[in-house]
């Protein structure tokens, strides 16, 4: 649905959950989603949670598959509209290892910025990240985000306590030069 050169961005299809159940079951892409401590998760839970949604029909809301070379490498989503405010919240994972901090992150969160600013009218899309997720923070400074704000020591993650990071981009400081 949403082209970039090295992504596509498109609605998660039932022969996708395999994959995503690996990545869902990988401790350094649950570590680094932030969220939720990891959980184990089965294929059965997850393909039913799936086939739930499926039967209540109507679209996927934001939520996209990210795809590279033919398969899926990860999802992304915007959430927690705000129509009054026009403001929504970003999230990603690639769950494929094998396509980090090359270049698939940045580009698929351009993508969803475009989505979210000229096909959603949104005025400011916003995310959390904790403080150690470096690749994360530059991908997303390369994309126009600001850190706008700092709880210290407010997550607690892989035997330590983090920071974490709270990120704005404004639909005027988009696209960045
Ligand atoms: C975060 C994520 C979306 C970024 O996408 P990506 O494709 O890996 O990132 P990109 O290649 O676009 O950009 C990574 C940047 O970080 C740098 N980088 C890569 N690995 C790094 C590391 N270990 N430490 C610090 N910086 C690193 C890269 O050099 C690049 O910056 P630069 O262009 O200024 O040189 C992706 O890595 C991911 O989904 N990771 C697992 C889950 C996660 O962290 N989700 C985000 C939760 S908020």
């Amino acid at each position: 649905m949403l082209k970039g050169e090295k992504v596509t961005l498109r609605a998660l299809e039932r022969e996708d959950l395999p994959r995503l159940w690996a990545f869902n079951n990988d401790l350094a892409v649950e570590l680094a989603g932030g969220g939720d401590p990891p959980m184990p998760q089965s294929l059965a839970r997850l393909q039913a949670e799936f086939d739930k949604k499926a039967a209540e029909g109507g679209r996927d809301g934001a939520d996209f598959a990210i795809e590279a070379d033919g398969t899926l490498i990860g999802i992304c989503a915007l959430f927690s509209f705000d129509t009054l405010a026009q403001a929504c919240e970003l999230g990603i994972a690639i769950g494929d290892q094998a396509y980090w901090g090359r270049g698939y992150g940045r580009e698929a969160v351009h993508l969803l910025l475009d989505y979210a600013f000229r096909l959603r009218n949104m005025r400011r899309v916003y995310l959390r990240v904790h403080g150690r997720n470096q690749r994360a923070i530059h991908a997303y400074t390369a994309c126009g985000f600001v850190t706008e704000g700092r709880l210290r020591d407010h997550v607690w993650s892989d035997g330590a306590y983090d920071d974490l990071l709270l990120m704005g981009v404004l639909r005027d400081e988009w696209p960045p030069a």
